[in-house]
């Protein structure tokens, strides 16, 4: 039986594709890198570090650690500055509605996510005082597709990882939730995930999997 329900961030709650792409795309045309769109897909769901590296492997250069880290620092001071936009209305469509069934049910909510702005997110788009349980960038040390960060949720919650179904639109958070024993639903991108339990293109679909 499903007693929690873990919520990946960006993708999942809020689109902030286009904000971490413009705020990539200004660090990457400013250190001459190639990047695009394709690229930018790989990125989802994996931590800054791990995504500057994915664009650094079309630098001509190589860059030391302390270069490498200015760089993240910049693009994450784009990114921050980019998050200034965003409020209520980012959140994606059925979000609120799935939420507030999901409490009327009994189900706990928490968030997962790999980003260390997911606070700042949330208070922005006015979610901060909704979740029972905040796993994000900040609490772990390895980013998805390992484990770690729904693990933490489910231990927040107090609540075994078997019981709980995550949901998820990276197929490398599809990958985590797995990894970590859980049930994973997958939307957009994650729909065509190898190890997916579900996947629907509406984020309602989520309360016939609960009633089942
Ligand atoms: C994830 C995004 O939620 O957070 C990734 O899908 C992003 O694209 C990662 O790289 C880390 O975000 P932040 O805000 O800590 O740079
Ligand atoms: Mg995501």
């Amino acid at each position: 039986m499903v007693k929690a329900v873990i919520f990946d961030l960006d993708g999942v709650i809020v689109s902030t594709d286009r904000l971490h792409y413009e705020a990539w795309k200004k660090m990457a045309d400013k250190e001459h890198i190639p990047f695009n769109e394709q690229i930018n897909h790989r990125l989802r769901g994996v931590s800054r570090m791990a995504s500057l590296d994915i664009i650094l492997e079309h630098a001509q250069k190589t860059y030391t650690k302390e270069e490498k880290q200015a760089l993240a620092t910049y693009k994450n001071n784009v990114y921050v500055s980019l998050l200034k936009q965003l409020n209520e209305k980012a959140i994606l469509p059925h979000v609120l509605e799935v939420i507030n069934t999901l409490k009327q049910k009994g189900i706990q909510i928490a968030i997962g996510s790999s980003s260390k702005n997911t606070p700042t997110i949330l208070k922005q788009i006015g979610l901060d005082q909704t979740f029972d349980a905040v796993a994000d960038g900040n609490d772990i040390t390895h980013s998805k597709p390992h484990p770690e960060v729904f693990l933490k949720a489910a231990e927040k919650l107090d609540i075994d990882p078997l019981s709980c179904l995550v949901i998820e639109d990276a197929i490398s958070g599809i990958q985590a939730a797995k990894a970590a024993g859980m049930k994973a639903f997958g939307v957009g991108d994650a729909k065509h995930a190898e190890l997916i339990d579900y996947a629907a293109d509406d984020l309602r679909d989520i309360l016939h999997v609960i009633d089942q």
